[in-house]
């Protein structure tokens, strides 16, 4: 019932000041690197300069990729992948958030093929992926753990699509985890990130087939790191505990340590991409705004309460003398108190500019080629539409 492979090949250089091994660790990989970056936060902090440095002394010859949108564009990726080979370039540094090391994933993948690197994700094509760049990265933003996972999520805007693709080969070679690099990241992306990281858990959670207690333990521990640190963070912006533990959550949520041999089956995660691609909102905001309604839908229809009871006595001290239903609701309202007050989120679509003009489609969408989402609870677009509609 336990029985699976453990496998993350992404070395990790966690702590103040460990960049300093940047430049050794690149010079392993090649001699001709691809830094990609985002709109300008590693210019305005100064990683920027360190990074040139870094890649300068090691003997490096640089070129660089900037301007790498939130919620990544297809277009950005081809850009790379052309430059790539153009260039001959070695290996991938990419210095950011998610979206940024998400393009260099695919960037590094597509630099080794000579087909369009949207293929890898097309869900009408998912052309396997063979080969990739190494890849390193520099993080700046503790949410998505990308840092430390075998995927990434690509934004077409021609299509209306915001998918995500996978191979083991997807997994950066190393990765950089700085938490002083993230006291510049605003309270509004550090809210975002925290409850990113928080759905990545709680996806996983309720998942109610069988889970070791020992990673059960694990999961409560990450919960309660987040919901501690995230408050601490926006509290005091440089607080490095704080910002380390979030750094580090990010990447455990999501490294698949966590899945305890089975698939992901979320359900959050689909129905938020169709808000990104539709809307380029934050993730992390959709997340927040649709996990409290997901999870209330999803208790009356479809799912069990015992995740729900593990969750509210073992994390939340609620006692078990209450009904499971009533812990259940507890466990929801604690988290709406969490992502709606302690992080500040608004808790509406409406606050975002979302309205109903695309919840039928995005409902489908989300319901992807087979036409259901199988997580906690199946739910088939009139259900996904439904929650929606509760988000407005
Ligand atoms: O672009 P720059 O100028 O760098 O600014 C970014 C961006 O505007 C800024 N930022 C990042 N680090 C900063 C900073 N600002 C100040 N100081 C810093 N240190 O923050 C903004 C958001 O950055 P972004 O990279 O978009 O955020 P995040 O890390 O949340 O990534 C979101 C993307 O990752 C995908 C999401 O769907 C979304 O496209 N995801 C990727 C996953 C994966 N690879 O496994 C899983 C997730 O569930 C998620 O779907
Ligand atoms: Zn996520």
């Amino acid at each position: 019932m336990f029985s699976f492979i453990h496998d993350i090949p992404t070395k990790v250089y966690f702590g103040e000041g460990m960049i300093s091994h940047l430049g050794e660790e690149l010079a392993r990989m090649g001699s001709r690197i691809l830094l990609v970056y985002g709109g300008g936060s590693i210019k305005r902090s100064g990683l920027y300069d360190t990074v040139v440095r870094e890649i300068r002394s090691a003997g490096l010859e640089l070129h660089e990729l900037g301007g790498i949108e939130p919620n990544p564009r297809i277009a950005s990726v081809r850009k790379g992948a052309a430059l790539c080979r153009e260039l001959g370039i070695d290996a991938v540094l990419a210095v950011g958030g998610g979206s940024v090391i998400d393009a260099a994933k695919f960037i590094a993948a597509g630099a080794c093929v000579d087909h369009d690197p949207w293929d890898f994700i097309d869900r009408s094509k998912l052309t396997p992926i063979r080969k990739t760049l190494p890849l390193a990265t520099v993080l700046t933003l503790a949410a998505t753990g990308s840092e430390m996972d075998e995927c990434g999520v690509i934004t077409n805007p021609e299509t209306n699509e915001k998918l995500g693709g996978h191979s083991p080969l997807l997994y950066p070679k190393v990765s950089f985890l700085d938490p002083t690099l993230t006291y510049s990241v605003s309270p509004y992306q550090t809210a975002c990130g925290a409850a990113d990281i928080l759905s990545h858990i709680l996806e996983t959670y309720l998942d109610s087939r069988p889970c070791m207690d020992m990673i059960d333990t694990f999961m409560e521990g990450l919960i309660k790191t987040v919901m501690r640190a995230a408050p601490a963070a926006l509290k005091n912006p440089c607080d490095y505990n704080a910002r380390a533990e979030l750094m580090w959550a990010s990447s455990w949520a999501i490294n698949g340590f966590i899945l305890n041999g089975r698939t992901r089956a979320w359900s959050c995660h689909p129905m938020e991409h169709e808000l990104s691609a539709f809307y380029d909102i934050p993730h992390g905001h959709g997340l927040a705004i649709i996990t409290p309604r997901w999870m209330d839908y999803t208790l009356t229809h479809g799912g069990s309460c015992w995740r729900y009871v593990k969750l509210g006595t073992d994390l939340f001290g609620i006692s078990e003398t209450h009904t499971p239903m009533d812990i259940a609701r507890l466990v929801i309202e604690r988290m709406r108190t969490f992502f709606y007050e302690e992080l500040g989120l608004s808790s509406t679509l409406t606050s975002l500019g979302i309205g109903r003009e695309h919840l039928e489609t995005m409902a489908r969408k989300a319901c992807g080629t087979k036409g259901f989402i199988d997580g906690f609870a199946l739910l088939e677009p009139n259900d996904v539409e439904y929650i929606y509609r509760k988000c407005l």
